[in-house]
């Protein structure tokens, strides 16, 4: 009798002990979290984000998109990476994703970096998060430690992706709702909307700002003339879809820049100049702090790019470790009925050259 009343006490230890820890220690990432399993994995994505960026250094700023759309829809959990397939509908047809996505070839290349050093272990999610980080510092911004532990999903939804993502004609109550929607504050919204002050944009995301207004007929009051001008040179009406740098000072930086361009009308897409020419904002006062003080730009940069990158993760035994970042790892049956099929024939084949 006593010997059974303590092995239900022992089961019930083994039950809370395995049920619930777990379910706590799961929902944390951890900057090392690759500690024992991947340890080279940073210094591993630096070198192939470095060497792109040597060549290409517009793709710091594709990199951090990807990373930004990647958590907007269904957290950050690489469903952005899903091609299309008999069961997935790609996120990359989505109309802010569609011609528009780069650095997907990038992502593949770290990614078998890093398989051929750790293979199975590190997560696409993870290696969109590390490659924003590198992005950000090799662009002259801040570094910081990146939580990690991020899964891969196991499904897409390009649905969720027009829905979520926000768009470049968006007034400031629609940007502050998009950003609401991922539990990111107005603080937050001027902080990564900062991430514009490097790569390009093209033409068509901005022609009605410079020749047709909201159906006005005119170009938007809110963009400086001189600018105008320069920007209609680069962006003829009817012309082809040309790409536009996001900031005429410092094109290619992490910087205070993109903030003082706002104060002198200088914002590129609309949703950049609403932050400081919408009447009476809670931005504008944000959009000050970060244009005269870098640091204080900097360090609100990493503290929302960190709470971006917390979006929705799948931890502990949700989704999976992808094998390829732009398709589900096979199903173990399929594996398994694979496996079985190529031994079945290569066994024939040794039977009959005999
Ligand atoms: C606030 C709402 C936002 C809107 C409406 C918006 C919209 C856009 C648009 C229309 C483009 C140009 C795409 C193209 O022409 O192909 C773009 C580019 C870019 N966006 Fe945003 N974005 C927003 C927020 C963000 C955030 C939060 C980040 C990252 C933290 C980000 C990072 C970038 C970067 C780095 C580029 C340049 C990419 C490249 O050169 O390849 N954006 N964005
Ligand atoms: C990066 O470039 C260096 C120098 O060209 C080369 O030796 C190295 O193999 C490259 N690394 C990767 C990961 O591509
Ligand atoms: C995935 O789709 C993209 C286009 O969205 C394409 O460029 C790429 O080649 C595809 N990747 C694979 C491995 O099929
Ligand atoms: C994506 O762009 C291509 C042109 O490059 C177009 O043919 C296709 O219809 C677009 N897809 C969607 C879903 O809008
Ligand atoms: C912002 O846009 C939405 C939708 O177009 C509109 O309902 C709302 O009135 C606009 N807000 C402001 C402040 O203009
Ligand atoms: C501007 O756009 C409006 C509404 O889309 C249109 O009716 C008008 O003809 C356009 N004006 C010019 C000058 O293109």
């Amino acid at each position: 009798m006593k010997s059974f009343h303590l092995t239900v006490t022992a089961l019930c230890c083994v039950v809370v002990v395995l049920g619930v820890l777990p379910l706590s220690l799961d929902a944390q990432l951890d900057p090392s979290f690759y500690r024992d399993t991947c340890p080279r994995v940073h210094s591993i994505v630096r070198e192939v984000v470095r060497n792109v960026s040597k060549k290409d250094p517009r793709m710091l700023a594709s990199l951090i998109r990807l990373h930004f759309h990647d958590c907007f829809v269904q957290g950050c959990d690489a469903s952005v990476l899903l091609n299309n397939t008999a069961t997935i509908e790609s996120e990359q047809q989505a109309l802010p994703n569609n011609n528009s996505l780069r650095g997907l070839d990038v992502v593949n290349d770290i990614k078998t970096a890093v398989e051929k050093a750790c293979p199975g272990v590190v997560s696409c999610a993870d290696i969109l998060t590390l490659a924003s980080e590198i992005s950000s510092v090799l662009g002259g911004g801040p570094d910081w430690k990146v939580p990690l532990g991020r899964r891969d999903s196991l499904t897409a939804n390009r649905n969720l992706a027009n829905q979520n993502l926000p768009a470049p004609f968006f007034n400031l109550s629609r940007l502050k709702s998009a950003f609401a929607v991922q539990g990111l504050d107005t603080t937050d919204l001027v902080a990564l909307s900062g991430a514009h002050t490097f790569g390009r944009a093209h033409c068509n995301f901005i022609l009605d700002r410079l020749y047709n207004f909201s159906g006005t007929g005119k170009p938007d009051p809110t963009l400086d003339t001189t600018y105008l001008q320069q920007l209609r040179q680069i962006c003829p009406n009817g012309g082809p879809n040309n790409l536009v740098n996001f900031d005429p000072v410092t094109p290619d930086k992490i910087d205070r820049v993109y903030f003082s361009n706002l104060q002198v009308k200088k914002g590129l897409l609309q949703s950049d100049q609403e932050l400081f020419s919408t009447p009476g904002a809670d931005t504008i006062p944000i959009v000050n702090r970060f244009s005269s003080d870098q640091k204080v730009f900097f360090d609100a940069f990493e503290a929302s790019m960190i709470k971006m990158g917390n979006i929705g993760v799948l931890t502990g035994k949700k989704g999976e470790i992808r094998k390829h970042c732009n398709f589900v790892n096979k199903k173990s049956v399929e594996v398994d009925i694979a496996s079985v099929a190529s031994e079945e024939s290569s066994t024939e084949g040794m039977v009959t050259s005999i």
